[in-house]
């Protein structure tokens, strides 16, 4: 079943509406959008490039001051509310009030003093898809803190300090793509982000005709962020072996394969094959952005193929049902390309399908998926939209 979306508008309304019910008051309303990455996986975290867009699945966010020092926000979707005050920020047994908490933390120690304030938040990013729903909390904390006090940040030191916020506060040791994609992103372009020097470009992604096809697993395994902060682990060991050769190097993105061979392969066969996806991902990604400049969706689309392979043979961050789905639709003819997305262990998997075709595909998968896996298929069309805007 393909998931239709409400309205943006119809959400806007409704948390407006909810706010003013609950607090008496008119809020300022954020929009911070969830993302895809299209290519360029693990690598965030490596120093090297990543192409993600901000999608048509929001996080919107009301606020207005209060004229205390406390803290009342409203999980609509959760049906749940949190009361605490500025003056001690602790993380709360519900875990979801830390995003924006972590967000206040890392504003008041860049120097800035945001207010009491009230808030009222919902939205439509399934959560545990890999969509990044908690980068978009922490950018729309980020950005209505901004309107709502006037501190003047620009973009890129919102989206640091909600990165280091979900470092710090919230304990996971994400890289910088998704918050970048949720402030950053532009309509209908992917952003090719090098997360060494922060440089970015957008490219045009009018692939007509063309659908970004979510296929949702309905999973996350427990070991998805013990994984995650392994993984990282193994990089920084391999960057070490190397850099007792090389005192230069200072992240897997100043590492070539015939190194890693050199001096990785020997010593730490597990460590080396991390690494050598993460040094061919890199390589994998410039080689497609050609591609998507040449018009060529389907040389691009085999990249994605080759980097599930990757991820799952190599850096071994896929699971079954992942897995299941890309090899459902490897060789159908109207799939140019599918991966896991993400930090994997579950969620989605990305799928660029001809239009026309879509709807036959799920209702290929779907009941496939249902009888292999004894779970429901869940099914989003990813529209790419603009990055964190304030809409009232
Ligand atoms: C998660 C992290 C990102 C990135 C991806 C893997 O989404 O939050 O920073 O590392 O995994 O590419």
């Amino acid at each position: 079943m393909v998931l239709s979306t409400t309205g943006s508008t119809d959400l806007v309304l409704q948390i407006t509406d909810k706010f003013k019910d609950i607090f008496g008051t008119t809020p300022i309303v954020v929009r911070s959008p969830g993302r895809v990455n299209l290519i360029g996986e693990h690598t965030d975290y490596n120093q090297g490039f990543v192409l993600p867009a901000a999608v048509n699945k929001a996080i919107y966010m009301a606020v207005d001051r209060r004229k205390d020092n406390e803290l009342h926000f409203v999980a609509l979707d959760l049906n749940l509310s949190y009361k605490g005050n500025l003056d001690r920020l602790v993380s709360s047994p519900m875990h979801w009030p830390d995003y924006l908490l972590g967000v206040i933390q890392q504003l008041q120690l860049l120097g800035y003093s945001p207010g009491g304030f009230n808030c009222v938040f919902g939205g439509d990013i399934p959560s545990g898809a890999g969509m990044s729903s908690s980068a978009a909390l922490e950018c729309a904390t980020a950005f209505a803190m901004n309107e709502l006090f006037g501190f003047q940040l620009d973009l890129l030191t919102m989206v640091k300090l909600s990165q280091k916020a979900e470092n710090v506060f919230v304990g996971v040791q994400c890289g910088i793509m998704d918050q970048f994609a949720s402030m950053f992103g532009r309509k209908n372009h992917v952003i090719r982000l090098d997360c060494q020097s922060l440089e970015y470009e957008y490219y045009p992604f009018n692939t007509d005709g063309v659908r970004i096809v979510l296929l949702d697993t309905g999973v996350k395994h427990s070991l998805a962020s013990s994984e995650y902060n392994t993984r990282r682990r193994q990089c920084e060991a391999g960057v070490s072996l190397v850099r007792k050769h090389h005192p230069g190097v200072e992240s897997l993105r100043d590492v070539t394969l015939a190194m890693l061979a050199e001096y990785v392969a020997p010593v730490d066969p597990l460590v080396n094959r991390r690494c050598e996806f993460v040094v061919e991902e890199n390589a994998r990604l410039l080689a497609a952005t050609a591609d998507l400049q040449r018009g060529d969706i389907s040389a691009f689309g085999r990249k994605m193929f080759a980097t599930h392979e990757g991820l799952s043979r190599k850096y071994e961050v896929s699971c079954p049902e992942l897995d299941y789905l890309v090899q459902q639709v490897q060789g159908d003819p109207a799939v140019l390309g599918a991966r896991m997305m993400g930090g994997g262990f579950g969620g989605c998997t990305i799928n660029l399908v001809r239009e026309e075709a879509v709807d036959a595909l799920v209702e290929r998968v779907a009941p496939a998926y249902q009888a292999a896996m004894n779970l429901e298929l869940k099914v989003y069309i990813g529209q790419i939209e603009n990055g964190t805007s304030r809409e009232a």
